[in-house]
């Protein structure tokens, strides 16, 4: 699948997203490497901090339904540049994503970036650090 064919499908997410706060849409599609693609939008709350991006409804939902090898997302709003992803969502990404895992970042123009998230969260704290016996 290509990055124009992923962000079509986080383009058709995002109509979906639930955002009676910020008005702003934002969608998202998540590629497994089984080929499968998990689609997310994101969802707010009346309360604001329980809102989710639509980077982590898609990681969520493919999550729970077994998927947890991906190789690609694209994620699009209606920016004048390309939507760049929360700091929440990047930490998130770091514990699924291997660093060399193409990220696409979009908006409703049609502009695409492709990036990383080794680009996106240099020096990410992963399971990695958490393993370093004897020193806590
Ligand atoms: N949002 C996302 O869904 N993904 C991003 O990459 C940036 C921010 C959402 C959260 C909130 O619903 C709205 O955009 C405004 O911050």
């Amino acid at each position: 699948m290509t990055g124009k064919e992923l962000m079509e499908i986080a383009i058709k997410a995002r109509e979906r997203a639930y955002v009676p706060y910020s008005n702003y849409k934002v969608g998202a599609a998540l590629l497994d490497r089984e080929g499968r693609v998990f689609s997310g939008c994101n969802i707010e709350n009346a309360a604001y901090g329980p809102t989710n991006c639509a980077e982590r409804t898609a990681i969520f939902k493919a999550v729970s339904e077994g998927s947890t090898q991906f190789s690609a997302i694209a994620v699009v709003a209606d920016s004048s540049e390309a939507v760049t992803p929360c700091g929440v969502c990047r930490q998130v990404m770091a514990e699924f994503f291997d660093p060399d895992t193409i990220i696409y970042l979009g908006n409703l123009d049609g502009k695409i970036v492709e990036t990383t998230l080794e680009k996106l969260l240099p020096h990410a704290f992963t399971s990695k650090d958490l393993t370093m016996e004897g020193r806590h």
